[in-house]
């Protein structure tokens, strides 16, 4: 079989891994943007004594997609929406509907991984688009939707935003997707991936799903693996017209979501306190984190998600390893063409005060 010349995907460490390889008692992992809280909410379910385990889960969640439907707001409708383990499987989804051999996807240079996998899955040619390269704007090094733009061909068939986008936390206007999705043809289906979407300040935009009755070619994916701390369950959803989300699920296994993050999902959606204290606390440590970057005059990315991308230079890969021999594990990112840079997860205060430490006697002791 063709290999089809597939970086694999590479997830953060494993700490029983680390713990091992270093003999260390204890270890932060601050490499796979989880929360680094549980809704007690959810904790109260999942401890309870019995649970139907023996029995298949809904195969229409439809109480949940209502749910969902709900609280995403926008006069959207449980039909709207469709459950996936995690929201990599609706990106998936999309791409096996969207993609062939003969078909051509923009991918924003510095893009989420998995994009470009499930792109090459279906033998679609990947054609990267420039990153935002003005050094000085907020957005440096994030998506350049003028370069999407002059890539378009008319093979194009899917293009891939992530917004907020992971790895350079960066965060374009909702306006600005909006006029660009106006400016295309209409044959091309747009994905809006807003896995992080919940970490942005007071709302400061809209969700792209407040388009998706106004663009056929839009489908829009959430995550339960960020701010409601659910990673482990696999649950994400799609939000996209009737007609698409009716095709999507043809993809779909019965069984595709399993029966305790379905009950999770529902209990995490609704525990609101839960979602605004995670915001306080990735805000709290957000700034405590960037302040001690602009002391050791570090530069960083953008700051919309629950990590921090910054800049190390030639040094990162010593500074990775001195970090995880010291028991911290960030992410390095040299798959991402980021070389320089390493990706810190904001975890608690104490966790981030440990990794500052840990960067601190770094750069004091290893010149
Ligand atoms: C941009 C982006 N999209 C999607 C995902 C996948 O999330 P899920 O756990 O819902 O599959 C991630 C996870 O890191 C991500 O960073």
């Amino acid at each position: 079989m063709a290999t089809k010349n597939i970086t694999k995907y590479s997830p953060g460490f494993n700490i029983t891994d680390v713990q091992k390889k270093y003999n260390l008692k204890k270890i932060i992992k601050l490499s796979s943007n989880e929360n680094p809280f549980i809704s007690s909410k959810v904790e109260n379910y999942i401890n309870k004594i019995k649970h139907k385990i023996n029995l298949y889960p809904n195969s229409k969640p439809i109480d949940l997609q209502s749910l969902i439907a709900k609280e995403t707001g926008y006069r959207l409708s449980q039909k709207n929406i469709i459950l996936g383990n995690g929201s990599n499987e609706i990106l998936e989804f999309i791409a096996r509907l969207s993609l062939d051999r003969s078909s051509e996807v923009i991918i924003p240079k510095h893009s989420f991984l998995v994009y470009e996998i499930i792109s090459k899955l279906q033998d679609a040619k990947v054609v990267v688009s420039k990153p935002d390269l003005k050094i000085s704007s907020p957005n440096y090094l994030g998506i350049d939707l003028i370069s999407i733009r002059e890539k378009i061909t008319p093979k194009t068939k899917l293009i891939f935003l992530a917004n907020p986008a992971n790895p350079t936390g960066t965060f374009i206007k909702l306006s600005d997707i909006d006029a660009f999705i106006r400016s295309i043809p209409p044959s091309i289906n747009i994905v809006v991936d807003e896995a992080y979407y919940e970490y942005l300040d007071t709302k400061i935009d809209k969700s792209a799903a407040s388009l998706v009755k106004k663009y056929k070619n839009l489908f829009v994916t959430r995550s339960f693996s960020k701010i409601y701390g659910l990673a482990s369950m696999r649950i994400g959803y799609g939000i996209s017209s009737v007609k698409n989300i009716e095709k999507l699920k043809l993809y779909k296994q019965p069984f595709n979501t399993n029966l305790f993050a379905q009950e999770a999902a529902a209990i995490a959606i609704r525990d609101h306190k839960f979602v605004i204290e995670s915001k306080r606390n990735n805000n709290i440590v957000s700034e405590m984190v960037t302040k001690a970057f602009h002391d050791l005059s570090i530069r960083y990315l953008g700051t919309f998600c629950n990590f921090i991308t910054f800049e190390a230079g030639s040094r990162s890969s010593e500074l990775f390893k001195y970090l995880l021999k010291n028991g911290v594990v960030v992410r390095p990112l040299a798959n991402y063409k980021l070389e320089k840079y390493l990706r810190v997860t904001l975890g608690t205060k104490r966790e981030m005060n440990i990794f500052l430490k840990t960067l601190k006697s770094f750069y004091n002791n290893v010149k």
